[in-house]
């Protein structure tokens, strides 16, 4: 199922435990009684915890149950916007950095006070109203990794638009299928953004979205690299005309504590994305409580760097909702690690005293496959702690994470998570719980993750099982956007009653959580989330292709990695470059990270006696590896010809 595995299952019961240092422990956040306090009264720990918001009208209700839908803090109201901005400049901290943005051409940096934030803030937020934008009205946000993209959220919130950021790397098509999806009449873009040396395009690709949703009727463009971009008169408007000549002071309005603040798209296992809904009271009170402990944040002094892009949840939860409501100093970087040498991260690192560092592992292999010179040249002293986040972290790379980045010093916390959860679920607690190289160790305080087997009973120390959660939690998500019964069957038919997350995980000897990967056809690559049946929706599309099949299979760098198999119509025009333009019209069709690695024309797929395609066989095929039973195949003649293609097939990159 997953990459690394192997490895991973190696290690598990192999006696490599690092206790916290007695250091780390002294200057802690918490310590290890607020386990035990949260397990005694769950509601009540997420209440005390809820304190760290600003409310308007304080929450009475804490918790309503009706699974499997959560009312946390039901008669609360708050704005998150003055959570996250207006609060910390009321108390005196405008001049506190919010942002130290470093763009990817060199030198291209800005820093943003929170008195910025708040000043710049308020005018999108009139600017929005302007173009008719009220509360519960929702807009696409289409940008680079720029401070405004975080104002323009911050504007929705403010004003109690939920935004729904799709990632820039997504194409028109998959932009259109979004916009369409949660009816978003409003679209925030820039003429594009700096990505390996180039300016990458939005615009255009808003544009040609665009053609598909009649219905939108504004479009915000930032200038960033100054391409020239075609602009539809009464549409289209300039951030800079529009945004810039409003009145830099808003008067933000309360909202009840479950009001939507966001969607956010993510792969399931059909071909189509889900529009996960999160609101706002209880969505704050875990992003901003486990921003604080996960990460032991002293918002005074440390300087956090959540290397995410904000078109996904770690972005969304851990670069501006989190760090936002704890006051705390980011860096927000908008280009690829090696922009300007590999070494451009440890000279931000540097440059900036990072404190806390928060990545995926497949960038993490990424460096360490760069080599140990590009960080040794820089002082990296400044870090305190390391996360990692988006897909199990193989003890190899962990230990590298450990000894190079973090000099033997640092606590690494590997959080286990999702887009649904909203924030972090499992992980150790720095200064508190040991860690283990590839482990998530525990739930947090006040999570109740269990590992439970086909009839939903928990497995012992030492075997594996289905990653549940129990009861509810603040940040969990209140529902797929438009389609409350794919909401139930998804998370809540599987075992009755808990929450059905879709991983596989294990406890080990000491009862410790190890999470494996998925165990649906939900692919992870490069800490992407994307369905197999996605891609296959893409492949069919191709006028040459009458069926796909597509597998993630282990690679070393990106964890899994898209193998596509494919049978050719029999009109399908053949030559050499069709491997090549199905690989693009994938990319096309959903956006460059869905390209498969590799596309295997074969005459026939294995299917059962009832027609379904056995995916598991053409995963041995794709990662090269002893072929299972093939005794419920039609024809095991089929898989053994695809094994053969395969050994003979080049290997790309
Ligand atoms: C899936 C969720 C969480 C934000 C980024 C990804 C995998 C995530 C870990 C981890 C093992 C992990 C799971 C999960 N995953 N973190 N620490 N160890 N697996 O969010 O796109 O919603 O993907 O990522 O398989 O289900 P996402």
């Amino acid at each position: 199922m997953t990459d690394h595995r192997d490895e991973i299952e190696a290690l598990l019961h192999e006696d490599r435990t690092f206790a916290p240092s007695p250091a780390f422990v002294a200057q802690a956040n918490v310590d290890a009684s607020i386990y035990d306090a949260a397990a005694a009264d769950p509601v009540a720990y997420w209440a005390e915890q809820a304190e760290r918001l600003t409310w308007g009208v304080p929450f009475t209700s804490t918790l309503e149950w009706n699974r499997p839908v959560a009312t946390w803090f039901g008669d609360g109201q708050l704005n998150a916007a003055v959570n996250c901005v207006d609060r910390h400049v009321a108390v005196g901290n405008g001049d506190k950095v919010a942002y130290y943005f470093v763009g990817e051409p060199d030198g291209d940096t800005r820093t943003i006070t929170y008195a910025d934030l708040a000043r710049e803030v308020a005018k999108a937020a009139n600017a929005l109203t302007e173009l008719g934008v009220s509360a519960g009205d929702r807009v696409a946000i289409y940008m680079p990794m720029i401070p405004e993209a975080v104002v323009a959220m911050l504007a929705c919130a403010r004003i109690g638009a939920p935004h729904s950021v799709v990632f820039g790397g997504f194409s028109a098509d998959a932009l259109a299928s979004r916009i369409l999806d949660a009816d978003c009449r409003v679209v925030i873009t820039a003429d594009g953004g700096y990505r390996r040396g180039a300016a990458s395009g939005l615009k255009v690709n808003v544009d040609a979205a665009l053609e598909q949703c009649p219905l939108v009727t504004s479009v915000l463009v930032v200038r960033r690299t100054g391409q020239e971009v075609s602009f539809t008169a009464g549409r289209d408007h300039w951030w800079h005309d529009l945004v810039d000549r409003q009145s830099s002071t808003h008067a933000a309005q309360l909202f009840p504590a479950e009001h939507p603040l966001y969607v956010m798209y993510t792969s399931g296992t059909t071909a189509k994305p889900k529009g996960i809904l999160h609101t706002t009271g209880g969505y704050l009170t875990h992003v901003a409580t486990t921003h604080s402990m996960v990460f032991d944040l002293k918002p005074a002094t440390d300087v956090v760097w959540t290397a995410a892009d904000i078109g996904w949840v770690t972005g969304h939860s851990y670069i501006v909702y989190g760090p936002l409501c704890n006051g705390a100093t980011s860096v927000l970087y908008e280009g690829v690690p090696d922009a300007g040498g590999r070494d451009r991260w440890w000279r931000i690192v540097e440059e900036y005293g990072v404190t806390i560092l928060y990545t995926a592992p497949t960038t993490i292999r990424t460096l360490m496959k760069w080599g140990e010179e590009h960080p040794e040249r820089h002082d990296l002293s400044s870090l305190r702690l390391l996360g990692s986040v988006g897909e199990p972290i193989n003890p190899e790379a962990w230990m590298w994470y450990r000894r190079v980045i973090g000099g033997d010093r640092c606590p690494i916390v590997d959080t286990w998570w999702q887009t649904e959860t909203g924030g972090i679920m499992a992980s150790p607690l720095p200064g508190v719980t040991a860690t283990k190289p590839g482990a998530a160790m525990r739930a947090l305080p006040g999570i109740s993750i269990d590992v439970v087997d086909d009839d939903g009973r928990s497995v012992g120390n030492g075997e594996g099982g289905f990653l549940v959660v129990r009861e509810p939690w603040p940040g969990m998500t209140r529902g797929i956007w438009g389609d409350p019964a794919r909401f139930v069957e998804t998370y809540f038919s599987q075992l009755p009653g808990v929450y059905f997350a879709g991983d596989g995980a294990k406890r080990d000897d000491d009862g410790d959580l190890w999470v494996l990967g998925r165990i649906d056809d939900v692919m992870n690559v490069s800490g992407h989330r994307l369905s197999t049946a996605e891609v296959e929706h893409a492949l069919v599309a191709h006028p040459a292709v009458a069926e796909a099949a597509v597998v993630g299979a282990s690679d070393a760098t990106t964890g899994q990695a898209i193998v596509a198999f494919v049978t050719l119509r029999l009109d399908a025009v053949v030559d050499d470059d069709l491997v090549e333009s199905l690989r693009l019209h994938v990319g096309q069709m959903i956006g460059p990270i869905a390209k498969p690695r590799q596309v295997l024309i074969t005459p026939e797929l294995p299917k059962t006696r009832s027609g379904k395609i056995m995916r598991r066989l053409l995963r041995d095929v794709a990662e090269q590896r002893t072929l299972g039973d093939t005794t419920t195949l039609v024809d095991p003649a089929v898989v053994a010809m695809i094994d053969e293609l395969m050994r003979s097939a080049p290997a790309d990159d």
